[in-house]
């Protein structure tokens, strides 16, 4: 597991969106698996940046254009799965995870809507869907990188405690922690769903790469167990421990109750392969 510590959540957006690109321009990136809440927002500002039609830095006359262009173009093919979904929200509402992904991923990142995926929490068989939503990941060949947020509860999409490190895709019921942390996002708690559909955490860790962001004082309890407690289904997000190609980008406030935070520091100072920009 690689931990870096950077500034705030905007210099998280960049190391991840270069870290992205770069992966795109050399095509090891054809599959991503994309969050929604606020975690993973800097990310996609940082990466419609680098964007030449978002009007960002991406100029022609910038020496990483010619790579940015090449990422660029594999993001026009690129696929993506959204980790989870409430059951039964409409997909039309704004708080439904279809309509985040729709603007927050694919309209400002300019993907083929026909290849962003999103589970289906209105079907009127979830299992199936959620076996379908497996088949589907499948048939893609896997997902190559996966971003993650983590919940208060130490929840990874929404796996919450006591989900099985092998499980898949399939209905679960969302913690009260986390209802009433989503609640923001509606017009008052009652109305955020009792039920989700969300990948496993054995989907989840098929991913070849992960990409973990959390920043804030409030992420830094369930950053610490998942960084450095046991590996424990009642912290889900533990399992990132287990995983061969895990990064974990925080910054100081979601670092602070790291017990090994100066050894981190003293890692990311001295790493001999850093991503480069
Ligand atoms: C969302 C998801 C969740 C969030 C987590 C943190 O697709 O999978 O695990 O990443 O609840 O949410 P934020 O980022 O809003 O704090």
């Amino acid at each position: 597991m690689q931990i870096m510590i950077l500034p705030d959540s905007a210099a998280i957006g960049v190391w991840a969106a270069g870290h992205i690109m770069r992966r795109l321009a050399d095509r090891r990136l054809r599959v991503l698996g994309v969050a929604t809440g606020s975690s993973p927002l800097p990310v996609y500002d940082a990466l419609a940046l680098r964007l030449p039609r978002s009007g960002g830095r991406n100029v022609r006359a910038d020496p990483e254009s010619d790579k940015d262009a090449r990422a660029e173009a594999s993001l026009r093919s690129l696929t993506a799965f959204a980790l989870d979904e409430y059951v039964g929200i409409s997909p039309d509402r704004p708080e439904s995870y279809h309509a985040v992904i729709r603007g927050e991923v694919t309209e400002k990142l300019g993907l083929d809507p026909a290849r962003v995926h999103v589970p289906d929490g209105t079907a009127g068989d979830l299992e199936k869907a959620c076996r379908e939503y497996e088949q589907l990941i499948a048939e893609a060949g896997g997902v190559d990188l996966q971003i993650l947020g983590i919940g208060a509860t130490g929840h990874l999409g929404f796996n919450e405690p006591s989900s099985s490190f092998s499980s898949r895709t399939r209905v679960k019921t969302l913690a009260p922690q986390t209802r009433r942390d989503n609640a923001r996002f509606f017009a008052s708690e009652e109305q955020v769903p009792l039920h989700c559909v969300t990948q496993g955490l054995g989907t989840i860790m098929e991913a070849s790469e992960l990409l973990l962001v959390a920043y804030g004082e409030h992420k830094a309890p369930a950053v610490a167990r998942a960084v450095e407690g046991p590996l424990t289904s009642m912290c889900p997000a533990s399992i990132i421990q287990w995983h061969q190609d895990a990064v974990v980008l925080l910054d100081e406030a979601a670092a602070s109750q790291l017990e090994h935070l100066d050894y981190y520091r003293h890692v990311q100072e001295h790493d001999l392969l850093p991503d480069q920009d």
